[in-house]
């Protein structure tokens, strides 16, 4: 039995499916259904008895303690967390709530049911952090890509937030042997991904007819990959990964945002053109850049590839195309997805875009 937290969100819910395609072996997962959980993502699981779903937050201790005595899981994957950079730029609070507080809450939970395990159970026990390679700063265009020894810099407030959430990791592990594995990922993406993030933002616009936005001059680089790879390593992490170790996991795709709107731009072009025979390439619009937006991530993901053996399977090319097909093809979804809180924060944040 495992216990995932966040497993209604993008990479939670593609990691429980995987996971039960993968393994017989049951998953609790706990979420709190916030904005961004979603509970349609796990449709296909609905009638699957492997799959116990329990409503709640990290930060309940109480309910925490409860499941762990009831399920007994061996491992705990936490992927529970708020997300966006802009959304910890406009409203910090729930960043400190869930991914520093909760984390910590989460930690005295499985510390207390780790330490009364028998000795055997307890050496076989996990706590996997899932984390971003957004702790680690920005980048200048020379600089060698993150490894795991690169010093913490984070710039938003989400950065912050999950850079406090690994030290404290950390620390469990450093001081009461905790067996923790931590994960530091590049930005995902693929199906199931909530529209406020780049790509399925950019996707939905552009289906819908509206402007681009794309912000300041669109150079900002990233690496990408492709989320069911992310999966895969975090199941690598966890199955041979050493105790106490980080792992930057990233798929070598450094690309400017401005090439990604255009490729997915072309993508939708070729799969449902616009009805006047333009290009949605046409719906591209500078916007006003993000306050103190990192100008470039890369990850250096050779420790995973030398010690775990991993790699990713898709290419950008190859993954991207698999993502925009996804969306055309699950418009029920994408629906559903765009319900009222969606629209408030595309207001808000937009403004009459
Ligand atoms: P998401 O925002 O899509 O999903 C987060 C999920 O956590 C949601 O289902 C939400 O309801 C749940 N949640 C939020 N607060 C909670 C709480 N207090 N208790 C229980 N559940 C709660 O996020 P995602 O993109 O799937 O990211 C998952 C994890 O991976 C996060 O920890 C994130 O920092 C990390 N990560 C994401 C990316 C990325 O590109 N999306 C990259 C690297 C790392
Ligand atoms: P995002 O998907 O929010 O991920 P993160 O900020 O965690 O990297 O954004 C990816 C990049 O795309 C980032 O440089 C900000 C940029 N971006 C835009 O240009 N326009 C947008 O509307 C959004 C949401 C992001």
């Amino acid at each position: 039995m495992i216990l995932v937290t966040g497993g209604a969100g993008f990479i939670g819910s593609n990691f429980v499916i995987d996971w039960l395609t993968q393994t017989d072996e049951p998953v609790v997962n706990l979420d709190k259904l916030t904005y961004a959980g979603n509970l349609q993502n796990l449709a296909s699981l609905q009638d699957d008895p492997r799959h116990v779903f329990v409503h709640g937050d990290i930060g309940d201790q109480t309910l925490i303690a409860s499941l762990l005595q009831q399920h007994r899981p061996r491992v705990i994957f936490n992927f529970a967390a708020e997300s966006h950079v802009d959304r910890s730029i406009s409203g910090p609070d729930a960043f400190v709530e869930t991914n520093i507080v909760g984390t910590f809450k989460l930690l005295e939970a499985a510390r207390a049911y780790w330490q009364a395990l028998p000795a055997a159970d307890q050496a076989a026990f996990r706590f996997l952090h899932v984390s971003t390679d957004e702790v680690y700063g920005t980048l200048g265009p020379q600089d060698a890509p993150f490894t795991e020894t690169t010093a913490y810099t984070p710039n938003s407030p989400y950065a912050a937030s999950k850079a406090a959430s690994d030290h404290l990791v950390r620390a469990y592990h450093h001081t009461y042997g905790l067996p923790v594995l931590t994960s530091n990922c590049s930005n995902n993406y693929g199906p199931y991904q909530f529209p406020e993030k780049l790509i399925p933002l950019m996707i939905i616009n552009a289906l819908n007819g509206k402007p681009l936005p794309v912000y300041g001059d669109g150079m900002q680089i990233r690496d990408w990959l492709y989320v069911k790879d992310h999966c895969n390593a975090i199941r690598q992490v966890l199955a041979h990964g050493r105790s106490g170790e980080t792992y930057n996991i990233g798929g070598w795709n450094e690309k400017a945002n401005i090439d990604i709107v255009r490729l997915i731009c072309q993508l939708l072009d070729e799969q449902r053109p616009r009805l006047d025979g333009k290009s949605y390439a046409e719906q591209i619009m500078h916007v006003a850049d993000r306050p103190g937006h990192d100008r470039r991530y890369a990850i250096d993901a050779g420790k995973i590839e030398r010690e775990l053996g991993w790699k990713p399977q898709e290419t950008f090319e190859t993954g991207i195309r698999k993502t925009v097909l996804w969306y055309l093809e699950n418009p029920a979804w994408v629906t559903h997805v765009q319900s009222g809180a969606y629209r408030d924060w595309l207001d808000t944040h937009y403004g009459n875009l």
